[in-house]
């Protein structure tokens, strides 16, 4: 266990090394001279690039979270409509989908046997395929047409981390790229690559409510059930924070897009039954303001996420998390540094095993 270093656990590494990870996945890939992205081995020609219409994205896990912030980011700045579809369901599907769909399977290991099966039977169906792969020589890696390596590093832990967040970097990326080749400015493009290069650092920003949190975590680790609820970007983020609780505390925790809990989940609120909520300042911050007064109305304790220094929250919520101010587009890398460590402490607290938790397996290789 000599990798760990000076860390008790492999995932609280992975969680620490986030500032660094992500910049490896940007080292080399902005260029301020056409303000866009580039990468090695996407190997499409410029042909096949215009002619992308539409976008398929396959994962399973932590790696089908960052999948659909995918959808939201390639929706905004590249106008490309997309579809996410859990591998294990997509290969069993027979969705219609042209020749200039694209589709583009997300996965750490690149191992994942889901995937690689909705990959092979994607291209079997004459699509370009992708990857976006941590794993240098996996099996998705080599099979996929092109692809981009996440350069994180290897991930220990069985929960993802450091895998999620740069995987949501290099979609970002990849949305730049495919924006910039449609309807993006370069000023559009020069700010997208402004706020990615200050990205590392707002995320060793993040890092500092590491002992906040450990004391909310101490303050929450009885609860049997725990809601995640988060609006548009930041969805997908209460989906992954959720399962992040899930697979290393064993505490049922589930997300949801925070206007839809009143359609059902709203059930489950009562005094012991916290409800952590995504909640930085935003363009559907009011809305979500509206629905976190909504559950303490019911008597259901909250935790926020929110903008560092937001009195608004703090009026409400019964413990604040601060995180950074960064764009709307670049929320879900942020918020998710306060729920991986939550995760993490609740599980100490729980005493889990945090690097291999029962029933799990970094890589699942049977379908
Ligand atoms: C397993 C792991 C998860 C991971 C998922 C997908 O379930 O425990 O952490 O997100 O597989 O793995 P992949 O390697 O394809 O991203």
């Amino acid at each position: 266990d000599a990798g760990r270093g000076a860390y008790p656990h492999y995932m609280l590494k992975e969680i620490y090394e986030q500032p660094e990870t992500l910049a490896n996945a940007m080292r080399g890939r902005l260029t301020e001279a056409d303000s866009t992205a580039h990468f090695g081995g996407l190997n499409l020609s410029a042909q096949q690039l215009r002619q992308i219409d539409r976008v398929v994205m396959t994962a399973c896990g932590t790696s089908y979270h960052a999948a659909m912030v995918g959808e939201y980011l390639f929706e905004e700045l590249a106008r490309l409509p997309v579809e996410v579809e859990y591998a294990s369901e997509l290969r069993y599907r027979n969705p219609p989908m042209d020749r200039n769909t694209v589709v583009l399977a997300l996965t750490q290991s690149g191992e994942t046997a889901d995937t690689l099966a909705a990959l092979r039977e994607s291209k079997r169906m004459g699509h370009t395929t992708l990857a976006i792969c941590n794993a240098v020589g996996s099996s998705i890696a080599r099979e996929a047409d092109g692809g981009v390596y996440l350069h994180a590093g290897a991930e220990i832990g069985v929960a993802s981390t450091k895998a999620f967040t740069s995987q949501v970097a290099v979609l970002t990326m990849l949305a730049l790229y495919l924006g910039r080749t449609r309807h993006l400015s370069s000023t559009q493009g020069q700010r997208i690559i402004d706020d990615l290069h200050a990205l590392p650092e707002a995320v060793r920003q993040a890092l500092r409510c590491h002992d906040h949190v450990k004391r909310v975590a101490a303050k929450y680790a009885h609860a049997k059930n725990v809601l995640y609820l988060g609006r548009q970007y930041l969805y997908p983020v209460a989906l992954e924070g959720a399962l992040k609780l899930k697979e290393i505390s064993y505490i049922h925790a589930e997300g949801y897009p925070a206007a839809e809990m009143k359609h059902g989940p709203i059930a489950l609120v009562d005094p012991n039954t916290p409800s952590v909520f995504l909640v930085p300042r935003g363009s559907v911050f009011d809305k979500v303001m509206s629905n976190m007064q909504e559950i303490k109305a019911r008597g259901g304790p909250v935790i926020a996420i929110a903008s560092a220094g937001d009195r608004e929250v703090a009026a409400v919520a019964d413990d604040v998390i601060a995180i950074p101010d960064v764009p709307e587009y670049l929320q879900p890398i942020v918020t998710a540094i306060p729920l991986q460590l939550l995760a993490y402490e609740v599980a100490l607290l729980c005493g889990c095993d945090v690097d291999k938790p029962r029933n799990l397996a970094k890589s699942v290789t049977v379908e």
